[in-house]
């Protein structure tokens, strides 16, 4: 059986949770590949709101095995209190869910250097979630990082992180001005750490390539989106991974002819969190109207989302990047009432028209979004099932939708719970 990769189209925030969620009745395994506690995936059910930040959302389905890749940088203080949660909601980890021992962790100096640099960066800040994700890929690259394999033996670890620390103080002190740290109480700190996750840890590569050896179907998980990719995104205003699908195969070990569906999740108008270039935000009474019946709040920090219409030429690039086999549209529902909805379809750069993404800040931020415009729908459409019972306007934006991409629609999402969704609409919209 081959492997499906969910991936954010956007700027992250899609609602790639409950499309994973629906997904882990079919499969046998779930594999996050990149980012940390940094996402934050959001779950209803009946009337319980969970949020998940590093454990992949499969791990709610019984039977359904759960893999935290060498891709992912993992907060263990953030990943316990995660374990216990889903403990406490009754659900097995034991056996079920599988750590990297590649995996980098993030060590409190992580935090504390990024906190220092957003400080000093002031106007030009990235806006970062403040979850030490740049400075412990940083680390990672410089080959300076401490990995899951290291809290094995104490002595290594100490060594390690007594290099790594007296190098970060200077930093802190040096260029920040800010506090030091002490190695001591970090070493004790992540060897209780260790101990309490050791269980979990293992060569997940391995285990990966016995289970597709095995038949088995994986269900690769991205976090963020493929417009905040460090290499494809809004450069520098990005996270410091690849959510694009070339992360799925490094993040996990998985080969890319595995590969066999790649579905892109669309929110069906656009949100930014942090800064950096965002070509169709609203800033008036429409993009508040969307915040606001969107939720559109960061589910890891809270912060307001911007908001704006959907951006199809962003999403085309992002589309060729990944190779999108269908698309998962998201929030739908969202958008019922809004008498007329528009979608860009062109930029004017300097008095040229284009349908290019300049993933380069300095144009990008220059850009002027030409739209089209649809007629909104009025009828209540939460918990639709079918495409043929979904109003006119709502079947017009999406098929157009559909047809600027050139990439059928599988799923569409009517409501943030699980019974909430049109499967299988394919047919009904490519155009
Ligand atoms: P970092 O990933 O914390 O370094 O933040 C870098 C940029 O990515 C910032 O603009 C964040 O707001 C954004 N970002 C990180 N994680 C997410 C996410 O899960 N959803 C949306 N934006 C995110």
């Amino acid at each position: 059986m081959p492997v499906t990769v969910v991936i954010g189209s956007q700027w992250g925030d899609e609602g790639k949770g409950k499309i994973v969620d629906l997904l882990s009745r079919e499969i046998d395994v779930v594999a996050r590949y990149q980012g940390g506690a940094n996402a934050g995936h959001t779950i209803m059910w009946g009337d319980k709101t969970f949020v998940l930040h590093l454990v992949p959302s499969g791990i709610f389905h019984d039977g359904v095995k759960c893999v935290i890749g060498n891709g992912v940088v993992i907060d263990p203080g953030a990943l316990l209190d995660e374990i216990g949660m889903i403990k406490r909601l009754g659900y097995d980890v034991d056996d079920r869910l599988f750590i990297s021992h590649n995996a980098h962790l993030i060590m409190p100096y992580h935090k504390k250097v990024e906190e220092a640099r957003e400080r000093a960066r002031d106007a030009g800040a990235i806006g970062t979630t403040g979850r030490g994700i740049g400075p412990a890929y940083v680390d990672k690259f410089a080959r300076t990082g401490i990995r899951v394999v290291d809290l094995l033996d104490r002595d290594v670890l100490r060594k390690k992180l007594k290099v790594a620390i007296e190098e970060k103080n200077a930093i802190l002190k040096g260029v920040y001005g800010a506090d030091q740290l002490n190695v001591d109480a970090i070493t004790e700190e992540y060897v209780e750490f260790d101990k309490l996750i050791d269980p979990f840890v293992t060569d997940t590569s391995q285990y990966l390539g016995q289970l597709l050896k095995g038949g088995a179907h994986v269900l690769a998980e991205g976090a963020q989106g493929s417009l905040l990719d460090v290499d494809f995104g809004t450069y520098p205003f990005v996270t410091s991974s690849h959510p694009t699908v070339g992360g799925c195969c490094t993040g996990l070990g998985i080969p890319p002819t595995e590969i066999k569906r790649v579905i892109g999740i669309v929110k069906a108008y656009s949100t930014r969190v942090g800064n950096g270039p965002f070509p169709t935000e609203l800033d008036g009474e429409t993009g508040e109207e969307l915040r606001s019946k969107g939720g559109e709040f960061g589910a890891t920090t809270g912060r307001p989302r911007r908001c704006g219409w959907l951006d199809l030429v962003a999403l085309r690039y992002t589309s060729m990047i990944n190779g999108f086999t269908d698309l998962a549209i998201t929030k739908l529902d969202v958008l019922t009432g809004t008498p007329q909805i528009k979608a860009c379809t062109s930029y004017d750069v300097a008095g040229k028209r284009t349908e290019r993404f300049p993933s380069e800040v300095q144009t990008l931020e220059k850009v002027e979004p030409i739209y089209e415009s649809f007629e909104g729908w009025g009828e209540d459409i939460t918990g639709v099932t079918s495409f043929d019972d979904l109003p006119d306007c709502a079947r017009t934006y999406l098929s157009a939708v559909s047809d600027y991409l050139d990439v059928p629609i599988s799923t569409i999402s009517t409501g943030p719970k699980r019974n909430q969704t049109i499967l299988n609409a394919a047919p009904a919209t490519v155009g």
